[in-house]
Protein backbone atom coordinates (compact mmCIF):
# COMPACT_ATOMS: atom_id res chain seq x y z
CA UNK A 1 0.00 0.00 0.00
CA UNK A 2 1.50 3.00 -1.10
CA UNK A 3 1.18 6.34 1.04
CA UNK A 4 3.55 9.68 1.55
CA UNK A 5 6.00 9.19 4.62
CA UNK A 6 6.72 12.15 6.78
CA UNK A 7 10.52 10.81 7.32
CA UNK A 8 10.67 11.26 3.60
CA UNK A 9 9.10 14.70 3.45
CA UNK A 10 11.62 16.00 6.63
CA UNK A 11 14.74 14.34 4.48
CA UNK A 12 13.55 16.62 1.90
CA UNK A 13 13.75 19.92 3.85
CA UNK A 14 9.31 20.46 3.08
CA UNK A 15 8.81 20.55 6.62
CA UNK A 16 11.17 23.66 7.70
CA UNK A 17 8.90 26.40 8.80
CA UNK A 18 5.57 24.39 8.58
CA UNK A 19 2.91 23.90 10.56
CA UNK A 20 2.74 20.42 11.36
CA UNK A 21 -0.61 18.31 13.07
CA UNK A 22 0.61 14.97 14.79
CA UNK A 23 -2.09 12.73 15.65
CA UNK A 24 -0.99 10.48 18.01
CA UNK A 25 -2.52 8.16 20.26
CA UNK A 26 -1.73 8.80 23.64
CA UNK A 27 -4.14 7.13 25.43
CA UNK A 28 -2.37 5.52 28.10
CA UNK A 29 -3.74 3.78 31.19
CA UNK A 30 -4.21 5.75 34.82
CA UNK A 31 -4.79 5.02 37.91
CA UNK A 32 -8.11 6.91 39.63
CA UNK A 33 -5.81 9.49 41.04
CA UNK A 34 -4.83 10.30 36.70
CA UNK A 35 -1.18 8.67 37.51
CA UNK A 36 -0.01 6.94 34.08
CA UNK A 37 0.68 3.57 34.66
CA UNK A 38 1.81 2.60 31.80
CA UNK A 39 3.49 5.22 29.22
CA UNK A 40 4.35 2.66 26.09
CA UNK A 41 2.68 4.82 23.75
CA UNK A 42 4.29 7.99 24.67
CA UNK A 43 7.25 6.84 24.32
CA UNK A 44 6.57 5.52 21.06
CA UNK A 45 5.15 8.54 19.92
CA UNK A 46 9.01 10.47 20.25
CA UNK A 47 10.38 10.05 17.28
CA UNK A 48 7.61 11.75 14.96
CA UNK A 49 7.66 14.94 17.55
CA UNK A 50 11.72 15.01 17.52
CA UNK A 51 11.42 14.44 13.46
CA UNK A 52 9.11 17.31 13.33
CA UNK A 53 11.19 19.51 15.83
CA UNK A 54 14.32 18.64 13.82
CA UNK A 55 12.79 18.98 10.75
CA UNK A 56 11.83 22.85 11.90
CA UNK A 57 8.38 22.64 11.90
CA UNK A 58 6.07 24.26 14.16
CA UNK A 59 4.55 21.25 15.70
CA UNK A 60 1.17 20.54 17.14
CA UNK A 61 0.08 17.14 18.69
CA UNK A 62 -3.19 15.69 19.74
CA UNK A 63 -4.91 12.56 20.79
CA UNK A 64 -7.81 11.14 22.20
CA UNK A 65 -7.67 10.08 26.07
CA UNK A 66 -10.39 7.53 26.87
CA UNK A 67 -14.04 7.61 25.78
CA UNK A 68 -15.19 11.57 26.90
CA UNK A 69 -18.60 12.68 26.26
CA UNK A 70 -17.97 15.30 23.39
CA UNK A 71 -18.50 18.77 24.50
CA UNK A 72 -18.50 18.09 27.96
CA UNK A 73 -14.91 18.80 29.75
CA UNK A 74 -14.48 16.77 32.96
CA UNK A 75 -10.60 17.30 34.89
CA UNK A 76 -10.13 13.30 34.29
CA UNK A 77 -10.51 13.77 30.34
CA UNK A 78 -7.77 15.94 30.25
CA UNK A 79 -4.29 15.29 28.82
CA UNK A 80 -2.72 17.25 31.59
CA UNK A 81 -0.93 14.45 32.61
CA UNK A 82 0.58 13.31 29.21
CA UNK A 83 1.51 16.57 28.24
CA UNK A 84 3.52 16.42 31.64
CA UNK A 85 5.59 13.26 30.87
CA UNK A 86 5.42 14.29 27.11
CA UNK A 87 7.57 17.36 28.31
CA UNK A 88 10.04 15.28 30.55
CA UNK A 89 10.67 12.89 27.84
CA UNK A 90 11.12 15.55 25.44
CA UNK A 91 13.31 17.65 27.81
CA UNK A 92 11.17 20.46 27.30
CA UNK A 93 7.88 22.46 28.01
CA UNK A 94 4.97 20.97 26.73
CA UNK A 95 2.38 23.48 27.02
CA UNK A 96 -1.30 22.18 26.82
CA UNK A 97 -3.86 23.98 24.44
CA UNK A 98 -7.83 23.55 25.11
CA UNK A 99 -10.18 25.01 22.75
CA UNK A 100 -8.05 24.45 19.72
CA UNK A 101 -10.47 23.80 16.85
CA UNK A 102 -10.70 27.29 15.80
CA UNK A 103 -6.93 28.14 15.87
CA UNK A 104 -5.94 31.09 17.73
CA UNK A 105 -2.72 29.55 19.83
CA UNK A 106 0.82 30.16 19.38
CA UNK A 107 3.11 27.38 18.13
CA UNK A 108 6.36 28.78 16.26
CA UNK A 109 8.70 26.97 14.22
CA UNK A 110 10.69 24.68 16.61
CA UNK A 111 7.98 24.60 19.25
CA UNK A 112 5.44 21.78 20.39
CA UNK A 113 2.13 22.42 22.19
CA UNK A 114 -0.26 19.45 22.85
CA UNK A 115 -3.72 20.05 21.98
CA UNK A 116 -6.42 19.15 24.64
CA UNK A 117 -8.09 15.41 23.98
CA UNK A 118 -9.50 15.08 20.57
CA UNK A 119 -12.44 13.45 21.51
CA UNK A 120 -13.96 16.70 23.42
CA UNK A 121 -14.30 18.40 20.20
CA UNK A 122 -18.17 17.97 18.69
CA UNK A 123 -18.14 16.12 16.05
CA UNK A 124 -14.66 13.85 16.24
CA UNK A 125 -16.05 10.54 16.98
CA UNK A 126 -18.53 10.80 13.56
CA UNK A 127 -15.85 12.65 11.96
CA UNK A 128 -17.95 16.00 11.17
CA UNK A 129 -17.16 17.17 7.64
CA UNK A 130 -17.25 20.70 8.96
CA UNK A 131 -14.56 19.73 11.98
CA UNK A 132 -12.72 18.26 9.52
CA UNK A 133 -12.59 20.91 7.50
CA UNK A 134 -11.31 23.32 10.30
CA UNK A 135 -8.63 20.83 11.15
CA UNK A 136 -7.27 20.96 8.18
CA UNK A 137 -7.04 24.73 8.09
CA UNK A 138 -4.42 24.73 11.20
CA UNK A 139 -1.93 23.06 9.33
CA UNK A 140 0.25 22.61 6.54
CA UNK A 141 1.29 18.64 6.96
CA UNK A 142 -0.68 16.24 8.77
CA UNK A 143 0.88 13.26 9.81
CA UNK A 144 -1.28 10.26 11.06
CA UNK A 145 0.83 8.20 13.88
CA UNK A 146 -1.63 6.71 15.91
CA UNK A 147 -1.89 3.06 15.11
CA UNK A 148 -3.81 1.89 18.24
CA UNK A 149 -5.88 4.25 16.51
CA UNK A 150 -5.78 3.67 13.06
CA UNK A 151 -9.29 1.21 12.77
CA UNK A 152 -11.37 4.38 13.52
CA UNK A 153 -12.18 6.78 10.94
CA UNK A 154 -13.15 10.04 13.54
CA UNK A 155 -12.23 14.09 12.34
CA UNK A 156 -8.81 13.86 13.59
CA UNK A 157 -8.13 9.90 12.09
CA UNK A 158 -9.35 10.05 8.70
CA UNK A 159 -11.34 13.29 8.25
CA UNK A 160 -8.56 15.92 8.56
CA UNK A 161 -6.26 13.70 6.32
CA UNK A 162 -8.80 14.46 3.64
CA UNK A 163 -8.79 18.00 4.55
CA UNK A 164 -5.34 19.06 4.98
CA UNK A 165 -2.97 20.17 2.12
CA UNK A 166 -0.38 17.25 2.82
CA UNK A 167 -1.15 13.55 4.38
CA UNK A 168 1.28 10.92 5.13
CA UNK A 169 2.46 8.32 7.73
CA UNK A 170 4.31 9.05 10.84
CA UNK A 171 7.14 6.97 12.19
CA UNK A 172 5.09 5.13 14.20
CA UNK A 173 2.10 3.94 11.87
CA UNK A 174 4.57 3.40 9.03
CA UNK A 175 6.69 0.65 11.01
CA UNK A 176 3.80 -0.96 12.12
CA UNK A 177 2.26 -1.56 8.83
CA UNK A 178 5.84 -2.30 7.48
CA UNK A 179 6.19 -5.23 10.30
CA UNK A 180 2.69 -5.95 9.59
CA UNK A 181 3.02 -6.59 6.21
CA UNK A 182 6.30 -8.20 6.46
CA UNK A 183 4.51 -10.92 8.60
CA UNK A 184 1.44 -11.05 6.61
CA UNK A 185 1.74 -10.27 3.16
CA UNK A 186 5.79 -11.69 2.65
CA UNK A 187 6.06 -13.80 5.38
CA UNK A 188 8.89 -15.86 5.35
CA UNK A 189 7.79 -19.50 5.59
CA UNK A 190 6.49 -21.56 7.87
CA UNK A 191 4.09 -18.78 9.25
CA UNK A 192 3.05 -19.76 12.23
CA UNK A 193 0.32 -17.90 14.17
CA UNK A 194 -0.57 -18.15 17.84
CA UNK A 195 -4.26 -17.08 18.53
CA UNK A 196 -5.14 -17.48 21.86
CA UNK A 197 -7.74 -16.18 24.39
CA UNK A 198 -10.96 -17.22 26.07
CA UNK A 199 -13.24 -17.02 22.92
CA UNK A 200 -13.77 -18.44 19.63
CA UNK A 201 -16.63 -15.96 18.38
CA UNK A 202 -14.63 -12.84 19.40
CA UNK A 203 -11.64 -13.94 17.11
CA UNK A 204 -13.42 -16.04 14.61
CA UNK A 205 -12.98 -13.80 11.91
CA UNK A 206 -9.36 -13.59 12.53
CA UNK A 207 -9.33 -17.67 13.03
CA UNK A 208 -10.76 -17.69 9.24
CA UNK A 209 -8.42 -15.53 7.74
CA UNK A 210 -5.66 -16.95 9.38
CA UNK A 211 -6.58 -20.76 8.33
CA UNK A 212 -6.11 -18.94 4.58
CA UNK A 213 -2.74 -17.90 4.84
CA UNK A 214 -0.28 -19.50 7.59
CA UNK A 215 0.87 -22.94 8.04
CA UNK A 216 0.39 -23.17 11.51
CA UNK A 217 -2.37 -22.14 13.85
CA UNK A 218 -1.81 -22.22 17.44
CA UNK A 219 -4.81 -22.10 19.38
CA UNK A 220 -4.12 -20.91 23.03
CA UNK A 221 -6.91 -20.63 26.12
CA UNK A 222 -10.74 -21.29 25.59
CA UNK A 223 -10.27 -21.04 21.91
CA UNK A 224 -8.54 -24.43 22.19
CA UNK A 225 -11.23 -26.04 24.76
CA UNK A 226 -13.61 -25.24 21.84
CA UNK A 227 -11.09 -26.88 19.08
CA UNK A 228 -10.40 -29.55 21.45
CA UNK A 229 -14.91 -30.36 21.69
CA UNK A 230 -14.54 -29.92 17.70
CA UNK A 231 -11.78 -32.80 17.91
CA UNK A 232 -14.58 -35.22 19.90
CA UNK A 233 -12.06 -34.80 23.34
CA UNK A 234 -13.93 -34.35 26.46
CA UNK A 235 -13.36 -30.79 28.55
CA UNK A 236 -14.97 -31.55 31.75
CA UNK A 237 -15.77 -27.74 33.24
CA UNK A 238 -13.12 -25.78 30.90
CA UNK A 239 -14.27 -22.74 29.64
CA UNK A 240 -15.72 -23.20 25.87
CA UNK A 241 -18.10 -22.56 23.24
CA UNK A 242 -19.95 -25.40 22.36
CA UNK A 243 -22.16 -23.83 19.78
CA UNK A 244 -18.96 -22.64 18.01
CA UNK A 245 -17.49 -26.28 17.43
CA UNK A 246 -18.99 -26.27 13.97
CA UNK A 247 -16.94 -23.10 13.35
CA UNK A 248 -13.59 -24.75 14.95
CA UNK A 249 -14.14 -27.63 12.79
CA UNK A 250 -14.22 -25.38 9.76
CA UNK A 251 -11.24 -23.58 10.63
CA UNK A 252 -9.22 -26.75 11.21
CA UNK A 253 -10.70 -28.10 7.54
CA UNK A 254 -9.80 -24.89 5.75
CA UNK A 255 -6.20 -25.72 6.95
CA UNK A 256 -6.08 -29.28 6.49
CA UNK A 257 -7.50 -28.79 2.56
CA UNK A 258 -4.16 -26.12 2.23
CA UNK A 259 -2.04 -28.93 4.32
CA UNK A 260 -1.55 -27.10 7.12
CA UNK A 261 -2.48 -27.59 10.18
CA UNK A 262 -3.75 -26.57 14.11
CA UNK A 263 -1.75 -28.70 16.54
CA UNK A 264 -3.99 -29.61 18.96
CA UNK A 265 -2.95 -30.28 22.94
CA UNK A 266 -1.85 -33.56 23.44
CA UNK A 267 -1.48 -32.98 27.47
CA UNK A 268 -2.84 -30.10 29.53
CA UNK A 269 -2.78 -29.01 32.98
CA UNK A 270 -6.37 -29.02 34.39
CA UNK A 271 -7.31 -27.81 38.12
CA UNK A 272 -11.46 -27.89 39.62
CA UNK A 273 -10.61 -23.88 39.88
CA UNK A 274 -8.82 -20.94 38.44
CA UNK A 275 -6.97 -19.61 41.71
CA UNK A 276 -3.58 -18.66 42.94
CA UNK A 277 -4.09 -21.90 45.54
CA UNK A 278 -5.63 -24.22 43.25
CA UNK A 279 -3.73 -27.62 42.64
CA UNK A 280 -2.47 -28.49 38.98
CA UNK A 281 -2.59 -31.54 37.68
CA UNK A 282 -1.30 -32.85 34.07
CA UNK A 283 -3.31 -35.55 32.19
CA UNK A 284 -3.15 -36.64 28.70
CA UNK A 285 -5.97 -34.67 26.65
CA UNK A 286 -7.83 -38.33 26.67
CA UNK A 287 -7.94 -38.36 29.90
CA UNK A 288 -9.79 -34.84 31.49
CA UNK A 289 -12.60 -35.67 33.91
CA UNK A 290 -16.07 -34.30 33.96
CA UNK A 291 -15.07 -31.94 36.73
CA UNK A 292 -11.76 -30.66 35.42
CA UNK A 293 -11.17 -27.29 34.06
CA UNK A 294 -8.43 -26.91 31.43
CA UNK A 295 -5.97 -24.06 32.14
CA UNK A 296 -2.53 -24.05 30.45
CA UNK A 297 -1.30 -27.10 28.14
CA UNK A 298 1.31 -29.69 29.35
CA UNK A 299 4.72 -30.18 29.10
CA UNK A 300 4.70 -32.25 25.66
CA UNK A 301 2.44 -29.78 23.90
CA UNK A 302 4.68 -27.30 25.10
CA UNK A 303 7.69 -29.22 23.51
CA UNK A 304 5.95 -29.59 20.36
CA UNK A 305 4.61 -26.00 19.84
CA UNK A 306 8.06 -24.86 21.09
CA UNK A 307 9.38 -27.41 18.12
CA UNK A 308 6.85 -25.44 15.47
CA UNK A 309 8.23 -21.94 16.79
CA UNK A 310 11.45 -22.82 16.51
CA UNK A 311 11.22 -24.00 12.81
CA UNK A 312 9.28 -20.97 11.71
CA UNK A 313 10.08 -18.26 9.23
CA UNK A 314 7.61 -15.73 10.98
CA UNK A 315 5.65 -15.77 14.01
CA UNK A 316 2.50 -13.55 14.58
CA UNK A 317 1.44 -14.15 18.57
CA UNK A 318 -1.66 -12.86 19.97
CA UNK A 319 -2.89 -14.46 23.22
CA UNK A 320 -1.36 -16.41 25.56
CA UNK A 321 -2.13 -20.60 26.03
CA UNK A 322 -2.96 -20.61 29.52
CA UNK A 323 -3.87 -18.76 32.67
CA UNK A 324 -0.11 -17.29 32.84
CA UNK A 325 -1.12 -15.20 35.74
CA UNK A 326 -1.00 -17.92 38.69
CA UNK A 327 2.88 -19.87 38.11
CA UNK A 328 1.11 -23.20 37.81
CA UNK A 329 -0.60 -22.38 34.83
CA UNK A 330 2.41 -20.33 33.62
CA UNK A 331 4.22 -23.32 31.45
CA UNK A 332 2.84 -23.52 28.28
CA UNK A 333 2.89 -19.30 27.94
CA UNK A 334 6.00 -19.31 29.35
CA UNK A 335 7.80 -22.21 27.11
CA UNK A 336 6.44 -20.34 24.03
CA UNK A 337 7.45 -16.88 24.77
CA UNK A 338 11.10 -18.34 25.22
CA UNK A 339 10.67 -20.19 21.94
CA UNK A 340 9.42 -17.06 20.57
CA UNK A 341 12.89 -14.96 22.36
CA UNK A 342 15.29 -18.20 20.84
CA UNK A 343 13.48 -18.43 17.06
CA UNK A 344 15.33 -17.07 14.40
CA UNK A 345 12.12 -16.42 13.11
CA UNK A 346 10.30 -12.37 12.58
CA UNK A 347 7.96 -12.25 15.13
CA UNK A 348 5.38 -9.76 15.55
CA UNK A 349 3.10 -9.42 18.69
CA UNK A 350 0.08 -7.18 20.24
CA UNK A 351 -2.97 -7.32 22.13
CA UNK A 352 -3.39 -6.22 25.87
CA UNK A 353 -2.97 -10.02 27.38
CA UNK A 354 -0.11 -10.71 24.91
CA UNK A 355 2.12 -7.58 26.50
CA UNK A 356 1.54 -8.43 29.70
CA UNK A 357 3.35 -11.89 29.20
CA UNK A 358 5.88 -10.21 27.15
CA UNK A 359 6.55 -8.15 29.81
CA UNK A 360 6.02 -11.17 32.66
CA UNK A 361 8.58 -13.17 30.36
CA UNK A 362 11.21 -10.42 29.91
CA UNK A 363 11.29 -11.03 26.37
CA UNK A 364 10.78 -7.67 24.80
CA UNK A 365 14.20 -6.83 23.37
CA UNK A 366 13.79 -10.47 21.63
CA UNK A 367 10.81 -10.25 19.78
CA UNK A 368 11.25 -8.93 16.18
CA UNK A 369 8.25 -6.13 16.54
CA UNK A 370 6.02 -5.36 19.25
CA UNK A 371 2.62 -3.46 18.06
CA UNK A 372 0.89 -0.37 20.05
CA UNK A 373 -2.17 -1.83 18.94
CA UNK A 374 -5.26 -3.59 20.47
CA UNK A 375 -8.50 -3.12 18.17
CA UNK A 376 -6.17 -2.38 15.77
CA UNK A 377 -3.70 -4.88 15.27
CA UNK A 378 -6.45 -7.56 16.05
CA UNK A 379 -8.66 -5.79 12.67
CA UNK A 380 -5.54 -6.31 10.39
CA UNK A 381 -5.26 -9.89 11.44
CA UNK A 382 -8.52 -10.22 10.36
CA UNK A 383 -7.62 -9.03 6.81
CA UNK A 384 -8.92 -5.62 6.88
CA UNK A 385 -7.54 -2.39 5.26
CA UNK A 386 -7.51 0.18 8.46
CA UNK A 387 -9.37 3.27 7.62
CA UNK A 388 -5.59 5.30 8.41
CA UNK A 389 -3.97 3.62 5.75
CA UNK A 390 -7.15 3.65 3.01
CA UNK A 391 -7.24 7.34 3.20
CA UNK A 392 -3.34 8.16 3.88
CA UNK A 393 -3.35 5.76 0.25
CA UNK A 394 -5.95 7.69 -1.06
CA UNK A 395 -4.19 11.02 -0.61
CA UNK A 396 -0.88 9.20 -2.15
CA UNK A 397 -2.75 8.88 -4.94
C1 LIG B 1 -7.02 1.74 22.30
O1 LIG B 1 -6.78 1.98 23.47
O2 LIG B 1 -7.27 0.60 21.88
C2 LIG B 1 -6.95 2.86 21.30
O3 LIG B 1 -6.43 4.01 21.89
C3 LIG B 1 -8.30 3.10 20.68
O4 LIG B 1 -9.21 3.51 21.65
P1 LIG B 1 -10.79 3.41 21.37
O5 LIG B 1 -11.10 1.92 21.38
O6 LIG B 1 -11.45 4.15 22.48
O7 LIG B 1 -11.05 4.00 20.02
MG1 LIG C 1 -9.31 1.51 24.72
Amino acid sequence: MKFLRFSDICASGQAQGKRVFIRADLNVPQDDAGNITEDTRIRASLPAIQLALGAGAAVMVTSHLGRPTEGEFRPEDSLAPVAKRLGKMLGREVPLISNWVDGGFEVQPGQVVLLENCRLNKGEKKNNPELAAKLGKLCDIFVHDAFGTAHRAEATTYGIAETAPVACAGPLLAAEMDALTQALLEPKRPLVAIVGGSKVSTKLSILKTLATKVDQLIVGGGIANTFLLAAGKRIGDSLAEPEMVREAQQVMDIMKARGAEVPLPVDVVVADEVSILARANRLSADEVGPHDRILDVGPKTSAKLADIIAHAGTIVWNGPVGVFEYPQFAGGTKMMASAIAHSEAFSIAGGGDTLAAIAKFDIANDVGYISTGGGAFLEVLEGRILPAFEVLAKRAG
